[in-house]
């Protein structure tokens, strides 16, 4: 891969030379270039820049040197071989973020340059040179939502993400499988010797499973350390469904027959454990055919509860409830098929989905009535803390109880 760089600060791209990057140079990995725009100046002080044209505060840099800077660059590159012309970044917190991905794309180009601007930023007419006259694609790229000087420190990171990927420069290729960004999650906490550190009176030991010699094990905690972390740190890197609080994030509809399959399969995933609880697998939400799921549709207002779509499609079914007027006793508002994904509960999105369904009751409506299995600890209690009480005897199915709640 070929890289060039332009700046009028030169020396602070010297930081390339040391380390991997340094070392890849050698090797003939990776071929930098940094070019002083001043070289591109024509005037006897080397002038770079100007005041604004409409006014503001601080100077912009001129046209004419970039231009010359650019197309020398692009005539440099192309005689020595790197490609046709490279793709060029131009720093700048005006930019698109600069993410683990974008650094897999950009180790894909053959040659880079990198424009580094100052002051207040380059001519945008310099933009419209590269990309018309030189046919540059061009991309404004910013480090982080914060102003540096310059794009000099913003060169410094990117080549150093994107130089890392290229083969070869980093010597232990699986390092790069299990890092921070690499699938989405931030990297696992980790440790080396002593296991057992005296940390003057306080013994710090490292976590069990690391000693235990249990590939699986230590999987399935550095999974679940990255996991957590990226829970705890960075929300917004989780699924969306992770930034989940209230029924009001969801996308909350009527159920239709395209909803079907996966309210069976959530459903089945839900009750699964309130079969172990009973000790039995012919609790009906269980053995429920996607036709018997069908089948209910018309016979009840079914809601399903989806994380939002994008253009991808929708989000995937994270909770459903279902409720209608007893067959026959307009005073008795039925809930049933109350379910929330496994990761989503205990967020108050069960008791959302109650409320939505007592919510929907007519005004003929006197008593509020569910279900649920007479083994359900759990469930009695959220539906007692609803304002439900159990009814004594036999639940409407073997091995159930009733509850109910009067309407106020
Ligand atoms: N130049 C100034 N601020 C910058 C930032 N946040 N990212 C990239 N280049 C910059």
């Amino acid at each position: 891969m070929r890289l060039d760089v332009v700046t009028i600060f030169p020396d602070y791209l010297a930081p390339l030379g040391l380390s991997l990057i340094g070392r890849a140079q050698r090797a003939g990995l990776l071929s930098v270039h940094v070019h002083d725009l001043r070289d591109a100046t024509e005037d006897r002080h080397r002038t770079v820049d100007d005041t604004p044209y409409g006014g503001g505060a601080g100077m912009v840099m001129k046209p004419e040197p970039w231009a010359a800077a650019l197309d020398r660059l692009v005539e440099d590159g192309r005689s020595a071989g790197a490609g046709d012309r490279p793709l060029l970044v131009v720093p700048g917190p005006g930019g698109t973020p600069f993410t683990q991905s974008m650094a897999r794309e950009l180790a894909e180009e053959p040659w880079l340059a990198f424009a580094c601007g100052r002051y207040e930023g380059i001519d945008e007419r310099v933009h419209e040179h590269a990309a018309s006259t030189l046919g540059l694609r061009v991309e404004v790229v910013s480090l982080g939502d914060y102003v540096l000087n310059g794009g000099e420190v913003a060169v410094l990171a990117m080549v150093e993400a994107v130089a890392r990927l290229l083969p070869g420069v980093v010597g232990n290729a699986e390092s790069l499988v299990e890092e921070s960004h690499e699938g989405g999650l931030l990297e696992y906490p980790v440790y080396t010797k002593p296991a057992s550190w005296d940390d003057a009176g306080t013994v710090r030991e490292v976590p069990a499973v690391l000693l235990s010699g249990d590939h699986a094990a230590i999987a399935a905690w550095r999974h679940a350390q990255r996991l957590e972390r990226t829970a705890r740190r960075r929300p917004d890197l989780l699924a969306p469904s992770a930034t989940v609080g209230t029924l009001a994030d969801l996308d909350v509809r009527v159920a239709t027959a395209a909803d079907a399959p996966e309210i069976l399969v959530l459903q089945r995933a839900c009750w699964l454990p309130e079969g172990q609880l009973a000790n039995s697998w012919v609790v009906p939400p269980l053995v429920e055919t996607l036709d018997d799921v069908l089948a209910a549709l018309p016979r009840w207002t079914t809601y399903a509860a989806r994380v939002r779509g994008d253009a991808a499609g929708p989000g995937r079914l994270v909770g459903s409830v279902r409720c209608r007027l007893r067959p026959g006793a307009e005073e008795v508002w039925e809930t049933g098929r109350l379910m929330v994904a496994p990761d989503l509960q205990g967020r108050g999105l069960g008791r959302d989905l109650l409320a939505l369904s007592e919510s929907l009751a007519p005004p003929s409506v006197r008593t509020f009535w569910l279900n649920t299995g007479r083994t359900s600890e759990g469930n009695i209690r959220r539906y007692k803390r609803a304002g439900y009480r159990v009814v004594q005897g036999p639940g409407a199915v073997e091995g159930t109880v009733d509850l109910v709640k009067p309407r106020r």
